[in-house]
């Protein structure tokens, strides 16, 4: 793996020189403004120490010097800011096409699911050169999702759902940490992301058999919760269709409206109440306490299934 603009650290993602270059360049702009004050202060005290013959005479009533050391200041860091936004508004959306994988932090461990059913632990397989999304939560108390190669690092935050996404541009082997205070084994909450060519990648996915892909194990979480008893085109029970549902928008009941994404989907399992349907009776029970964040997880990958079956038979 080459390295990057730092020394001993590897840049292995795609936006990794990017916030190296910004990075360096902060440093840079920091180190001349430090120097230019204490370096002014040093010959000050020098130049104007008690008893020497220097003229403290004639101040200057110039203002011209002090808007410039003012303004070209502001002008770089506001530079530096505009840089920045641009990098983290540009890190904030993840491509449509990128490799989903769920991710779920808990004392003291990564639990790491892909689409397939495939799971892993503190050990994430991904595809060189694809981007790759995660959607993260914990079971516990914040973590944070953080791989230096990557310059990546994001909380993951009881309930609710956070994502982050990278590009890999090399294989390899790259470390995985914790980078939150989450307890006793904080220190020991790590792993390594094991970024692959495609080839080898397909042979990985390949390779074994998976439980059933995560939408299938949801569906048997679905059915098993007695989900479907209500949210099926059969039931008795008037309960809203979720055909289609992932990604669209959802009249509420309080007039207002909220589009389908997964935090939408597991607040309408844990807090029924929070977001009801227009049209429907809140009726539904909570499940707080009795279902898993992987357990949701899947059921949600379920729903979004449903989703794309509909848009096929259309
Ligand atoms: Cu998890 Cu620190």
């Amino acid at each position: 793996v080459s390295g990057g603009l730092l020394p001993n650290l590897p840049a292995a993602s795609s936006v990794a020189p990017e916030i190296d270059l910004l990075f360096v360049a902060l440093l840079a702009l920091s180190t001349l403004v430090v120097l230019g004050v204490a370096g002014t202060i040093m010959v000050f005290a020098i130049r104007y120490r008690r008893g020497s013959s220097a003229d403290r005479g004639g101040a200057s009533e110039d203002r011209r010097i002090e808007y410039l050391w003012s303004g070209i200041p502001l002008l770089l860091f506001l530079t530096i800011f505009a840089w920045a936004a641009r990098i983290y508004y540009d890190l904030s959306a993840a491509p449509d096409d990128a490799v989903p994988v769920y991710v779920v932090g808990k004392q003291w461990m990564w639990k790491l699911e892909h689409r397939d059913g495939r799971r892993e632990i503190n050990t994430l397989h991904i595809p060189v050169e694809r981007p790759v999304k995660l959607i993260m939560s914990s079971q516990d108390v914040i973590h944070s999702f953080y791989v230096p190669a990557f310059r990546i690092k994001q909380d993951v935050v009881p309930g609710r759902y956070t994502t982050l996404w990278f590009e890999a541009t090399e294989p390899g082997t790259f470390r995985l940490m914790c980078a939150e205070y989450c307890g006793t084994d904080h220190a020991k909450m790590r792993g390594s992301i094991i970024a692959m060519r495609p080839a080898e990648y397909e042979r990985w996915l390949a390779g074994g058999t998976p439980p059933g892909s995560m939408a299938e194990q949801g569906g048997r979480l679905f059915r098993q919760f007695g989900c479907s008893g209500c949210h099926s085109p059969h039931a008795t029970v008037h309960a809203p269709d979720l055909h289609g549902l992932f990604g669209r928008p959802v009249q509420l009941a309080d007039g207002t409206s909220v589009i389908a994404d997964e935090a939408y989907i597991r607040d309408s399992i844990l807090l029924p109440r929070k977001q009801v349907v227009a049209g429907f009776a809140p009726i539904m029970p909570t499940f707080e306490g009795q279902i898993g964040e992987s357990e949701i997880l899947r059921i949600i990958a379920y729903i979004k299934s449903l989703g794309t079956e509909e848009v096929r038979r259309q």
